[in-house]
Formats: C-alpha cells, structure tokens, sequence
C-alpha cells in the first residue's frame, strides 16, 4: 500500500527518537519515498546524518541555510507528503500542534500540510496520563488527526506503563491501512456475506472434533469489503478474533448452526464468500455426558454435514457465490471440480504444500480459478492484501 508513496516523517527530541531508524527502513522496505525533518533537540538523540543515509535524502531542521541562506520551505515539504508521520510525538510537540503554535520547521510544516497526519506518541506513563496530554490528544483527534497509540512496557524513565512509542511495524501498518482504506467504495450498497473460521462438532459435552482454521483469512476479507463500502455479514466459527467496526458478526459452533444462519442470510445478500472450514462430518450422535475411557479402540460413527456451499450454489440464481479450496494434492482438479460441484463463480485455491499459506499464518499464497478456464496466481502476500486481490475479482463480478 506503500508503494511510491510520498512520507514525510518528523522525528521530535524522544528517547524512542532511535526508532525513527528503524521506521524509515520499513517504509522504504514498503517502496515509499521518505524525507525527514526533525525538531532542533531531536539531534541531540540521533544524528541526522544517520537517518539521511536510511532515507537517502538530506534531513531538514531549520528554517533556512545558515550557509547560503536557502529556505527549506514547509508549504513545498507539506504538498510534498502523502502522509506526514511524527513518530516520535513528544508531549511538547503534541501541545504546539494542538495549539497552532509554530516555533520549529516540524510544526510549521505541520500547520501548512494538506496530507493526513499520524502521531505516535513517546513519553513517560504519568505525562502520557496526565490530563494536558489527553486533552490535547482529544484535540488532535478532533482535527482528523491519527493517533497510534503508544504501548505498554519498560520505559527509559525505569518505570513501567503506557508510553512507549508504538513499534515502527505497526506505524507502517497504521499509514497502509489509512491508504488502503482510501480506496474507492467501489462495494457501496452491496451487502455480502463471508463464512469464516473452523466448526466445531460436539462428541459428548468436553469433546469435539475440529480443524486448524483460525478465521484470519475469512476476517481479513470480511475487513477489506467492508473498507470498500459493502454492508459485511460475517457467519463465524469459534474463533479469537475481534472483528473490525460496523460489521455484522453471527457467531455459531456446528456446522449445522452455520449452514441455518447461512440459509437465511444469503437470500438478502448480493453475494457470499465461502472461507470456512466447515467439518464435512459430524458425529452421528452427541453423548450428554461425557464418554468415559474404556480399555481397546473406540469407534466413531460420523455422518456427513450439510455441504453449506452446494446449497447456496443450488439457490443462488444471480447472486456471487465466490469458493475456496484448500488442498493438499491435484489442487487445480480438484478446485476446478469443486468450482463445477458447488456452482461457484470463482473459486481461491490455497495449498497447504505451500510454505506460509493456509491454516493459522497470518499470509497466503493463492490462485484463483474462473469459470471461462482461467486461473491466476498471485504470489504470498498477508492475508489483508490476499483478501485485497479478491475484492478485487469481486468489485469485477458484480461490476
Ligand atoms: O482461517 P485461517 O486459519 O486463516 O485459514 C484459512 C483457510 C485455510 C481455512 C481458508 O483459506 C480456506 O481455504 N477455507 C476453506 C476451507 C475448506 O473447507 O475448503 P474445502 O476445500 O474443504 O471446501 C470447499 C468449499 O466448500 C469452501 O468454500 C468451504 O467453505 C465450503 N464448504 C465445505 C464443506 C461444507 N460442509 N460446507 C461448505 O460450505
């Protein structure tokens, strides 16, 4: 999400200054372009000549050449920046952008930048509790600017609390999610259902039989339609995950509890994306108590499930029905037979012969095969941008 962006960083006197190191380095990992300006004690924590080799540009910090007298001017710097990130936010620094002040070529910037603006704040826990820092805080957020929080731990004061400077990862995190949320609602006024997460089928009332889905993949691309404007029905399995703000989440356990709350969404929807790892048995019958362990093998008798995607397919008459495969051989016969089986419109083939894909990671290695023979793959990515290429096919679908 990253990829040429423009980001000016703005870097304030802070112990936690040292991370802006770090963070330039992710950005430009990410294919942004990074400038740096830094508040006058900000030097006095690293050097800028460090941080202009990271971002291969000189670091600005005053207002002109004491040499030459060449203006560094805020107003070309802040149309410049795609996103301004001051990481680290002092508390000084924070109460000077809450009050306009402009005594230093940052704030000046600050106050002329057309861009969105992040702060990550870094300080010790009593100034970040104190009421000055929280009201100026509230004030930022007021001014539409974006706060990553800091995190709880160590700090360089030897106490411990909330304070520290968020890791640069989750900065850079925070700025590609800002901009990919930028992205045209191209799904608004589409309402869409994601199955997600594994089942859970009951033996007796301790046991279970299950499978390794954690609902990563199925959350991500319930997260990423609803970025772009669709109204997301998230059916769920048993899963940890918190899900995102203005999502429409149904919790159920079996697969029989997913495939009724799927019936009676999927009539008011435009379309469905089936990412569940829904058990195709279930025991034949559930014990009230709990079995008790016996001498010898014990036998298991299982009958099939409701294939809740056959049914959906069998009903769908015009609405997207989008399928997933997860294979561990003949993954294109098989995904291509299950495309046909279910009637899907297109189906995400993920191997779990493919390091980083599948179950649990927080990445996936897909490839999606279509009705009309064709099949694209797309290269391991997180989940986020996965379920990104398949909006994509989605936006195309119901285009
Ligand atoms: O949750 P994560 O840890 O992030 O892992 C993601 C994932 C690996 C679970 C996900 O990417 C994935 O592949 N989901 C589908 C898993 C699966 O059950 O695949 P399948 O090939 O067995 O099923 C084919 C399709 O039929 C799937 O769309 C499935 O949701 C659907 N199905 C299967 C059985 C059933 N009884 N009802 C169904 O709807």
């Amino acid at each position: 999400m990253l990829r040429g962006k423009h980001i000016l960083l703005g870097v304030t006197g802070s112990i936690a200054a040292y991370k802006a190191a770090i963070l330039i380095r992710t950005l430009v990992r990410e294919g942004a372009e990074v400038r740096v300006v830094m508040t006058p004690l900000a030097k006095e924590f690293i050097t800028p000549l460090t941080l202009a080799t990271l971002s291969r540009h000189p670091i600005l910090v005053d207002f002109f050449d004491p040499e030459d007298g060449r203006w560094n001017s805020h107003v070309s710097l802040g149309e410049w920046a795609d996103a301004y990130v001051i990481a680290p936010a002092t508390a000084n620094t924070l109460a000077k952008m809450a009050c306009g002040i402009a005594d230093n070529l940052l704030l000046t910037t600050y106050l002329s930048a057309r861009c969105p603006v992040f702060v990550s704040p870094a300080m010790d826990l009593d100034m970040y509790a104190h009421p000055a820092t929280r009201a100026n805080l509230d004030k930022l957020r007021g001014m539409k600017v974006t706060v990553i929080e800091p995190g709880e731990g160590e700090l360089a004061s030897g106490l411990v609390g909330k304070g520290r400077m968020a890791e640069p990862e989750e900065i850079a995190e925070a700025v590609g999610t800002w901009f990919r949320n930028q992205k045209k609602k191209n799904l608004h006024g589409r309402r869409l259902m994601v199955t997600a997460g594994p089942t859970r089928e009951a033996i007796d009332p301790v046991r279970y039989i299950s499978n390794h889905s954690s609902g990563k993949m199925g959350y991500a691309l319930a997260e990423e339609l609803a970025a772009r404007g669709a109204e997301v029905y998230l059916v769920t399995g048993p899963t940890n995950l918190p899900v995102g703000k203005g999502i429409h989440r149904i919790d159920t356990v079996s697969a029989q509890e997913m495939y009724e709350k799927a019936c009676e969404i999927f009539p008011q929807t435009d379309g469905a994306v089936m990412c569940a790892a829904v058990a195709d048995y279930t025991p034949a019958e559930v014990s009230d108590r709990k079995i008790k362990k016996e001498d010898g093998s014990w036998s298991l008798e299982l009958r099939p499930t409701h294939d809740i995607a056959a049914e959906l397919g069998r009903i769908k008459e015009n609405r997207l029905l989008v399928g997933f495969a997860l294979e561990t051989d003949h993954e294109r016969l098989n995904a291509r037979s299950k495309l046909e089986r279910k009637r899907f419109d297109f189906i995400v083939l993920n191997s779990l012969r493919d390091a980083g894909a599948g179950f649990g990671v927080d990445t996936n290695k897909i490839t999606i095969l279509e009705r009309d023979g064709s099949c694209t793959d797309y290269p391991l990515k997180s989940k986020r941008e996965a379920a990104g290429d398949i909006a994509d096919k989605i936006e195309k679908y119901l285009s």
